[in-house]
Order: structure tokens, then C-alpha cells, then sequence
């Protein structure tokens, strides 16, 4: 089975910052959890490196654009270390294989292209043009400022798409997704759409277009086709259509619409397949704040990876809400999470029964599995079914919640049987219990370690599992013995 993932290709005009982070995690957890299961995985992300908004950073920067591109997208590459990302590519927009690619797009785009002369606002913080009667005080509804721009200009045929986009939005309703943004969508499509300004003549950091000199693409087109350059567009098209049509955009809810509305109409323009899924994720505030520089507010990636370790950091962001939905981020809340979730329960949980197991040698063979040991053995042979469904909707607080039900009825279990009082007489009770926490944990490895890589890994490591997959899950555990545990997540 094939599964492609990508992020929003990131603009290079800031730092990076933790609404960055969020959606390259989020990407990475489902390419993790689809390798584990076997599948053959493409991750793509990148930067976003043409448009004005990046040609006046560097301007201001007082440097070459491509210099400052260069430098830029290296943060970002450098990023990807700090979060662990295992991103199978990197795309940046200036490169050779992506102008080819974009220009070929623009080709085949070509029967619903013609030329025109544009005049209406437009927005540069978001490279968007604001339609009239959207401008509140000379501002875009974002709450960035817009300015007139009237030029000579390529158009595409968007409205010749509406009734096409509305057709696929019916036939697969889970082509966007949370439901709430899919309505939004279809109601924006339903208003009627205007066809689309793309190319820019006044300015020339952008991708030529092909035979028209002077015209550069709106960077919006050329942002979208790093989707599919990256999965070898134009010369290899079966890759590009078998990874497309198993691919999950995940993007934040204000770009939405160029991917849930422009880029399909290119695709279908185009004649190329259409992605499986969008998926919008909602916006993190800071201490209950909008996120600015100017209020000092903004959370840094490598900042507080540093300060709590990387792999709470990830179980935060998607423990602490639903993905999909705003949230906070709080230093207060991370704490809780990390002492609460990850140290008692999870991390007590791999210490008490481990530590056992040390002191009695090993797991032996002779055990029946009783009335009380099975629904655990069970629970935890079904946790992967479990995450297998609500991975497959993007669901990952979903996920992280089944987990941590298993999480709690292992801790339940190891109370109400006190293995510490059937070493004293009950042999194979003993090791019925302990073998079926060790399922438990096994399976609760299994399920973090999209999410958590290392600790995922330093579970493998405590049951000798490296390198297995899903698929192993029901090996049995008979006559093992393991290396000593240590803390998962210690106390300072
Ligand atoms: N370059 C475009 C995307 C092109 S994709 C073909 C872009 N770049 S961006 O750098 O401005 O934003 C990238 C992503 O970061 C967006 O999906 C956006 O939603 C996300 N976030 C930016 N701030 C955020 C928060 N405060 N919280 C969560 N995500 C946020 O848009």
C-alpha cells in the first residue's frame, strides 16, 4: 500500500516558529505510524521561497534574494533535526527540478488560461488577492494591510471549475476535512467563484512563465506544484498519480482554500490525479494570546524542545487538543501533561512491570491466561486495529486517547492483581500477569512511537523489539528475558 503526507511548504520571510512545527509533527506522526504499518511512504515538505513577501524581507535584509532564500530555508531544513521529522524530501521552490515542473503545470493549464489586465487589492503578508468589498479601513480581513495593484495578467478559468469542485466535494465527502471546514469550502464555492489572477508582471521574484516575457507566476501556483515536483512530476507521472491519489495534504485552516478549491481546479485543468484528503488543522495562541513578536509571545521550536525534552513537546501538541480545533500553548499545561501523562502514568507503568519482570529472571513459558488477564491481552492485541481507524481520519488525539486507556487499565491491573503478592506462591499467575502487561506495553510502544519516536524506541529496546513493525505484534513473548529498564521521563 502506498500513502503520501506533506506539509505547507513555509514561507522564508521569519523564523520558524511552533505553528511550523505543528503541522510538520503532525505530517510525520502519520508518515511514522504508515511505515510501521507496511506501507510504502512518501513525506514531502519544504519552503516556499518566490512572491513578494519574501523578495521584500530580503530587501529589507539589505541582501540578494536568493542569498536570503538560502539562508532562510537552511532554518528551516534545521528545524526538521530538532522535531525529528523523517520527511523522505525537501523541496525548495528555487530549484531547477520545481521551475520545470511549475512551467510544465502552467502548459497543461494552458486551455483555460488567457490574458487580461487585473486592478483590485492585494494582500502581500498573505500573498492573496482581497476581493473589494472584503477591505475594512485599507486591510484585508486577515488584519493585513492591502494595496492596489493594476497590471497586465494571465487568468485562469476558475469559475469554469465551480460546478466540477461542488460535484467532488459530493462524491467524496471526506475530501475535506474537519466537516465543520468542509462546509465552509463548499458554502465559499457555492457563492460563486471569480477566476484567478495568476501571473504578476510588475515583479520578477517568481517562476517565468513560459513564452510571455515579463510575466512571472502568482506564487500561489507555483507553492501548490511542489507537491507533486516532489513526487517526480513531470517526468514520472504513474508515481505521481498512484502517491497523489493516497495523499493527505495537512495544512492550516487559513490556507485552506488555495488547496481545497484552487489546486483541485489546476489538477483537474491539468489532467492530473487529485489528492485523497486536505486536512485544515487549527491555530495555537500562546499563554492565551494571539502570537506576535511584538507582545514577545511567540513559542520557539528549538527553545522549549531544549528546555522539556522533544518527544513531550510532540505528545503536547497533540494531546492537549483535538487535531483540527485551536488551542493554547502554555508552559503550565506542557508541565502537567509531561508529570501527570507521561511520567506517572506512562512511565511508571514501563518502570513497576519491567522492573518486575528483571527481578524474576524473565518471563517463563508455563502460563494460562485466566478470566482476568484476557480482556488486557485482548485490549491490547485490538489497540493497533483501534489506531489504524482513527489515524486514517487524521484523528491523532483520538489516538493518543486510546492509547492512554490501555495506559490506564495496565496500571489498574497491576493494582488490583499485586504481583508482588502472587511472586510469593502463584508462579504461573505471576507470569500470566506479567506476560499480559507486557503485551500491554508492547502495544502501547507500538502506538506512541509515531508520536514519540525515542521513547518508542527505548521501549522496543526494553522488550527487545527494534526494528519490527505492526505485523509483529503478535509474536509471543514466551521465555524472554530483557535488558534492566530505566525512566522514561525522569524527575529533575
Ligand atoms: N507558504 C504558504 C503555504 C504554501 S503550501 C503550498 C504558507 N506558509 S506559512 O509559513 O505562512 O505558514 C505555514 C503553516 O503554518 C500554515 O499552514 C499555517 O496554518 C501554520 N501556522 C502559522 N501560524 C500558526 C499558529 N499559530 N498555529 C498553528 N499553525 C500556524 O502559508
Amino acid at each position: 500500500m502506498k500513502f503520501c503526507v506533506t506539509t505547507p511548504i513555509y514561507y522564508i520571510n521569519g523564523e520558524p516558529h511552533i505553528g511550523h512545527a505543528y503541522a510538520s509533527i503532525a505530517a510525520d506522526i502519520l508518515a511514522r505510524f504508515k511505515r510501521f504499518d507496511g506501507h510504502e511512504v512518501h513525506f514531502s515538505t519544504g519552503t516556499d521561497e518566490h512572491g513578494i513577501k519574501v523578495a521584500r524581507s530580503a530587501e529589507a535584509a539589505a541582501m540578494d534574494v536568493q542569498k536570503f532564500s538560502d539562508i532562510m530555508s537552511q532554518k528551516f531544513r534545521d528545524l526538521g533535526g530538532y522535531i525529528n521529522l523523517s520527511q523522505d524530501d525537501f523541496i525548495r521552490t528555487t530549484e531547477e527540478r520545481h521551475i520545470l515542473s511549475s512551467q510544465t503545470l502552467w502548459r497543461q493549464m494552458e486551455k483555460d488560461i488567457y490574458k487580461d489586465s487585473y486592478s483590485g487589492w492585494y494582500s502581500a503578508r498573505d500573498e492573496e488577492y482581497v476581493p473589494e468589498e472584503d477591505v475594512v479601513d485599507g486591510k484585508a480581513p486577515s488584519g493585513a494591510p492591502v494595496e492596489w495593484m493594476e497590471e497586465e495578467s494571465y487568468f485562469f478559468r476558475l469559475s469554469a471549475y465551480q460546478d466540477k469542485l461542488l460535484e467532488l466535494y459530493e462524491k467524496n465527502p471526506d475530501f475535506i476535512a474537519p466537516v465543520s471546514r468542509r462546509n465552509e469550502v463548499v458554502s465559499f464555492v457555492k457563492s460563486g467563484l471569480r477566476d484567478l489572477s495568476i501571473s504578476r508582471s510588475k515583479f520578477d521574484w517568481g517562476i517565468p512563465i513560459p513564452d510571455a516575457p515579463g510575466h512571472v507566476m502568482y506564487v500561489w501556483v507555483d507553492a501548490l506544484t511542489n507537491y507533486i515536483t516532489s513526487l517526480g512530476f513531470p517526468e514520472n507521472i504513474s508515481r505521481v498519480s498512484e502517491m497523489m491519489e493516497n495523499c493527505v495534504h495537512v495544512v492550516g485552516k487559513e490556507i485552506l482554500r488555495f488547496h481545497a478549491v484552487y489546486w483541485p481546479a489546476f489538477l483537474m485543468s491539468a489532467g492530473i490525479t487529485l489528492p485523497k484528503r486536505i486536512f485544515a488543522h487549527g491555530w495555537w495562541t500562546s499563554e492565551g494570546q494571539k502570537m506576535s513578536k511584538s507582545i514577545g509571545n511567540v513559542v520557539e521550536p528549538q527553545k522549549t524542545v531544549e528546555k522539556y525534552g522533544l518527544d513531550p513537546v510532540r505528545y503536547f501538541l497533540f494531546r492537549e487538543i483535538r487535531f483540527g480545533e485551536d488551542g493554547d500553548f502554555s508552559e503550565k499545561a506542557l508541565q502537567r501533561r509531561i508529570s501527570y501523562d507521561l511520567a506517572n502514568d506512562l512511565g511508571n507503568l514501563v518502570q513497576r512491570v519491567l522492573a518486575f519482570v528483571q527481578k524474576i529472571g524473565g518471563l517463563r513459558a508455563n502460563y494460562d491466561f485466566g478470566t482476568d488477564e484476557r480482556p488486557l491481552f485482548e485490549d491490547s492485541r485490538n489497540l493497533v486495529k483501534k489506531l489504524r481507524i482513527l489515524v486514517d481520519k487524521q484523528d491523532l488525539y483520538g489516538a493518543l486517547e486510546a492509547i492512554w486507556q490501555l495506559v490506564s487499565a495496565s496500571n489498574r491491573f497491576v493494582n488490583d492483581m499485586k504481583p508482588w503478592e502472587l511472586a510469593k506462591d502463584d508462579e504461573n499467575r505471576l507470569n500470566a500477569v506479567l506476560t499480559a502487561l507486557c503485551e500491554g506495553i508492547r502495544a502501547i510502544g507500538f502506538g506512541i512511537a509515531p508520536f514519540m519516536p525515542d521513547t518508542g524506541r527505548k521501549i522496543f529496546d526494553f522488550l527487545n523489539l527494534e526494528g519490527k513493525s505492526f505485523g509483529e505484534i503478535e509474536t509471543n513473548f514466551m521465555d524472554q528475558t530483557f535488558p534492566p529498564p530505566f525512566p522514561l521521563f525522569p524527575k529533575e
